[in-house]
C-alpha cells in the first residue's frame, strides 16, 4: 500500500509535510537546496530585518543546552536540547534578500517550495518588505511577530523584552497583507503571550489564510562563577525538543477554532511527533533544532518512518490523521479519580534492591527487605512514582482488587462530592 505523505497549503503543494524553519540552516539559497536535496518539501528562509544590529552576529554565537550532559552523546541525542543563540535574523539586506529567495528558487525548482520571512516594527516596512517579497520568486511568506528577542528594542512597549512587542500590531500587518499580499502568507505567533489560540482567532478574523504555531521562549541563565548572564549576557531565546508538549497543546486548541492550515513549529524531534501534530490538527510541521544538532538528512527517517507507520495503521493520507486526537482531549475535571484496588506490585526477579523506588515513595510505603523491594499495601497509594523511577523495569502497577484493600486518604469515600465535570480543555 502506497501511502500519501503530500498536502496543499493554501493553494501550495508540499510532497510531505517537513519544513525546515526559518532559522540558521536556511540563511542562504545553497542552504536551502541541501536540505530540499535531502528530502525537506520546504524552506523558510530565515527572516528579514530591518534593524541592522540583528544583521550581525557574536563569534561564537551557539550554546547548546544539556546536549552533552547525559553521557550518551552522540549515540543518543537527548530530547532535553535547547540551542540558545544570538543570530536575530538574516545577514542579509533587502535587495540581497530577495536575490536569494529568487536563487533559491531556481534552484530547487518545483522540488521545494520556498517561503519569505520578514519581520519589521512599522507598518511602512512591513509594507515594503511585503512589495519586495511580491516581487521575488517565493511561494510563500511568513510574517514574523514572535522572535523572542526583544521586537522593537527601546519602546518600552508591552512585551518588549520578551520579544512579543510585534503581536500587537500583527492584526493591522495581516489586513495589509491580505489586501497587498500576492502569494499566501503565513503570521508566526508569539507561544510567549499565552492564549496563542486567541491570537490564532484573531489573525484568521484579520485575514490570515494560514498559521504558524509557534515559536521560541525567551530565558535567563546565569554563570555562577562570575554572578553575570551567560552566554551572552542577555536574555536570550530557547525553544527545542523539550517543548514539543506546549507547541502541541496551542496546536489542539487553536485547530478547532480557525478553519485555515497551521504550520507545526517548535519541539520537532522525532518521527513520532510529525503524527502528533498531525493528529492534533497540523498541516506541515517545521523544524529547527533538530536539524541543527543533526543535519538535513535527519528528514528521511522521519519520511520513512511516517509511511510506515501509515501502511502499519491503515491511514491512506496524512489528511486522514489530521485531527483525530482532537475530540479525545478531556479538561482535568474530566480525568477519572480516586480508582480502588490499585497498587505497586514488584517483579523480585528483575528487582537489585538499589533502594531507588524507596526514597522517592511519598507514601514511606516501600522497605528494602533481603536485598528486594517490598511494597506496604496497608501504605501503598498505587500512585505509580515507583514504577517511573525503577531502573530495572521491576515495578508495574495492576489493580488487585475491586475496592481498596486499606482507606486510603483520598479515596472516594472521604471526598464523597467528587464528580466528573465536563469543562474547556
Ligand atoms: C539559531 C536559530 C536561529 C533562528 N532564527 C530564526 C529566524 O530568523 N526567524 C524565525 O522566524 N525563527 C528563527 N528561529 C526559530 C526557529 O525557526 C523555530 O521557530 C524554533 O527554533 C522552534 O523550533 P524547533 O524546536 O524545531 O527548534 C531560530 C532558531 C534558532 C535556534
Ligand atoms: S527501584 Fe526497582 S530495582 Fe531498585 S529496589 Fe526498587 S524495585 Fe528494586
Ligand atoms: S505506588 Fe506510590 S505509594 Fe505505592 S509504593 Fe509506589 S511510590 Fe509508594
Amino acid at each position: 500500500m502506497t501511502v500519501e505523505l503530500s498536502c496543499d497549503v493554501c493553494g501550495v503543494h508540499f510532497r510531505n509535510p517537513f519544513i525546515l524553519s526559518s532559522a540558521t540552516p536556511t540563511k542562504t539559497a545553497q542552504n536551502i537546496a541541501r536540505g530540499i536535496e535531502a528530502g525537506w518539501a520546504g524552506a523558510v528562509m530565515k527572516t528579514l530585518v530591518p534593524l541592522e544590529y540583528a544583521r550581525i552576529y557574536p563569534r561564537p554565537r551557539f550554546k547548546i543546552y544539556w546536549l552533552k550532559d547525559q553521557g550518551a552523546y552522540p549515540e543518543i541525542i537527548p530530547r532535553s536540547l535547547s540551542i540558545t543563540d544570538i543570530e536575530e535574523g538574516s545577514h542579509l539586506t533587502p535587495e540581497d534578500y530577495v536575490r536569494e529567495l529568487d536563487e533559491a528558487k531556481r534552484l530547487v525548482g518545483n522540488e521545494g517550495v520556498i517561503i519569505g520571512s520578514i519581520t519589521a516594527a512599522d507598518i511602512e516596512t512591513w509594507e515594503r518588505y511585503i512589495e519586495l517579497i511580491n516581487g521575488s520568486r517565493a511561494d510563500m511568506v511568513e510574517l514574523n511577530f514572535s522572535c523572542p528577542y526583544a521586537g522593537e528594542p527601546g519602546t518600552g512597549k508591552k512585551g518588549e523584552r520578551l520579544g512579543w512587542t510585534l503581536m500587537y500590531m500583527a492584526e493591522e500587518v495581516i489586513r495589509l497583507a491580505k489586501k497587498r499580499c500576492s502569494i499566501p502568507f503565513s503570521p508566526k505567533i508569539s507561544s510567549q503571550t499565552g492564549e496563542v489560540d486567541e491570537w490564532a482567532i484573531k489573525f484568521v478574523a484579520a485575514g490570515s489564510p494560514c498559521l504558524t504555531l509557534s515559536h521560541r521562549i525567551s530565558v535567563l541563565d546565569i554563570d555562577i562563577e562570575t554572578a553575570r548572564p551567560t552566554p551572552f549576557g542577555c536574555i536570550v531565546g530557547f525553544g527545542g525538543p523539550y517543548l514539543v508538549g506546549y507547541s502541541l497543546k496551542w496546536i489542539a486548541k487553536a485547530a478547532p477554532k480557525v478553519n485555515v492550515p497551521i504550520m507545526a513549529c517548535m519541539g520537532m524531534f522525532d518521527w513520532t511527533d510529525a503524527i502528533k501534530y498531525v493528529m492534533v490538527g497540523a498541516s506541515t510541521i517545521q523544524s529547527c533544532s533538530a536539524v541543527m544538532v543533526q543535519g538535513y538528512e535527519v528528514v528521511k527517517p522521519w519520511i520513512a518512518m511516517v509511511s510506515r507507520f501509515m501502511q502499519e495503521h491503515g491511514y491512506n493520507s496524512m489528511k486522514e490523521m489530521r485531527g483525530l486526537a482532537l475530540p479525545h482531549i478531556i479538561p482535568p475535571t474530566m480525568v477519572e479519580r480516586g480508582n480502588e484496588g490499585v497498587y505497586a506490585v514488584v517483579d523480585s526477579a528483575k528487582c537489585t534492591g538499589c533502594g531507588i523506588c524507596r526514597r522517592c515513595c511519598f507514601y514511606f510505603a516501600i522497605e528494602i527487605k533481603q536485598a528486594k523491594a517490598a511494597v506496604d499495601l496497608r501504605r501503598c497509594d498505587g500512585c505509580g512514582l515507583c514504577r517511573e523511577v525503577c531502573p530495572e523495569d521491576a515495578v508495574s502497577i495492576k489493580k488487585l482488587a475491586d475496592r481498596d484493600l486499606y482507606t486510603r486518604p483520598d479515596s472516594k469515600p472521604y471526598h464523597r462530592h467528587y464528580q466528573l465535570k465536563a469543562g474547556p480543555i
